[in-house]
């Protein structure tokens, strides 16, 4: 008989289907070839450029390459989420924090970390969740600011040993109000010789802007990793074991038609698993999916129907038409704008540039050509299905 743990009368959490965060190896599915790539760009001394759409993969992939490298040797690796920094300071606060969770007191560096980051007169508050420390200086001018980011830096050179610092979402820093923000970094980033970076981000405009900078390129001599979908033939394996482990069986129908439904888009597919999972049936077949993912949608209808408030009545029928498409490569062309309800060219090149600008829909550049496709597949789900 399975083990099973009671924690005040309910079940305890064992659902291997993860919707946040990295839980180890056993529930995170394949990406070996990129972890490989990762790791060893990690101990060659190369800097990556990790890129993907949103919700593939990437965070789950730094840290699961982040717990491979440490099952190999020892060496610090520093998560730096970048996603809620809107300026230097708070950029510098996160790294601040990340330091300190990494480097525990006990050890001789943290407690040079502790002392360096304490002389700052930092606030430390402890999140009430993760325990992980959050730091928060004040900082009274821009150049007091600089030059802490400049003691980080040379602070991670003298520790003479190999680091890694993974900056997650890192188009943010174009957002910041200090514009010479790239050029502070680069020049850093540039002489250290013991830290290897890797720049995680989904905006592709941006990302794109900072790589292809003529005259100050952010990331040249980076070695780019694009994520893409893991593959059916691995991702079902994936599921039928992580059911299989759990005493349950689910039939090929209904692990292609999960696939099949949410594009093999990593969140959407954990997201699905993760229901099906939780109807607790020890026997699933493609009806029990099916039904899932009809509740699915209509917990998120509110909030679909309030997107249709944010957008124009145009924006709102391309959006319709790219979904019941599932995806549009010729959105200009004549039949397309015969089918659909979504006025003349000009008015679909506004909506597009809009759609694309929110992030509602992106564009994958091909070999055969660009593919236009709604971002979030359960929106894509639900706009095909409305009339
Ligand atoms: N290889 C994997 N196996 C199983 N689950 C995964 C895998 N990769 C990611 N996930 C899960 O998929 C979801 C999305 O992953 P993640 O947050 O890493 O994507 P992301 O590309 O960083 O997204 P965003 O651009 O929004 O930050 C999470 O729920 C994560 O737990
Ligand atoms: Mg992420």
């Amino acid at each position: 008989m399975q083990n099973v743990l009671y924690i005040c009368g309910m079940k305890e959490y064992d659902n291997p289907f993860h919707l946040k965060g990295y839980y180890g190896p056993d529930t995170f599915c394949d990406r070996k070839n990129e972890t490989r790539l990762l790791s060893e760009n990690m101990q060659n001394s190369r800097n990556t450029l990790l890129l993907s759409v949103r919700r593939m993969g990437k965070t789950g992939l730094i840290l699961h390459t982040f717990n491979y490298i440490n099952e190999q040797h020892v060496t610090p690796c520093l998560y730096v989420d970048l996603f809620s920094t809107q300026d230097l300071q708070a950029f510098i606060n996160q790294f601040a924090g990340t330091l300190l969770a990494t480097f525990p007191e006990k050890n001789s560096i943290g407690k040079k970390i502790a002392q360096w980051i304490k002389s700052m007169r930092p606030v430390i508050t402890y999140d009430s969740l993760t325990g992980l420390p959050e730091v928060s200086i004040d900082f009274s001018t821009h150049r007091q600011a600089e030059s802490s980011l400049t003691n980080i830096f040379s602070f991670l050179e003298q520790l003479e040993q190999p680091i890694v610092v993974a900056f997650d979402e890192f188009q943010q820093i174009r957002q910041y109000p200090e514009k010479n923000m790239e050029a502070l970094l680069r020049t850093h980033i540039q002489h250290l010789k013991n830290v290897r970076f890797i720049f995680s981000g989904s905006n592709k405009h941006i990302m794109n802007d900072m790589y292809n900078d003529s005259q100050h390129p952010f990331f040249a001599s980076t070695t780019p990793i694009i994520l893409s979908e893991i593959s059916n033939e691995v991702y079902s394996a994936f599921i039928d074991e992580k059911f299989g482990n759990h005493n349950r069986t689910i039939t090929t129908d209904a692990v292609q038609f999960i696939l099949e439904w949410t594009r093999t888009h990593t969140y959407y597919t954990q997201a699905v698993c993760n229901h099906v999972y939780a109807t607790e049936k020890r026997k699933i077949t493609k009806p029990i999916v099916q039904q899932c993912c009809h509740d699915i949608l209509m917990v998120h209808e509110p909030i679909f129907y309030q997107y249709r408030q944010m957008l124009t009545h145009i924006q709102w029928a391309l959006l319709k038409a790219i979904a019941i498409e599932g995806e549009v490569s010729q959105p200009h062309a004549k039949e397309f704008l015969k089918k659909h309800p979504v006025g003349t060219s000009a008015n679909v090149q506004r909506a597009l540039e809009a759609l694309l600008k929110n992030e509602m829909i992106y564009c994958d550049e091909l070999e055969k050509g660009v593919r236009y496709r709604v971002y979030n597949v359960f929106l894509s789900r639900w706009l095909e299905r409305k009339q």
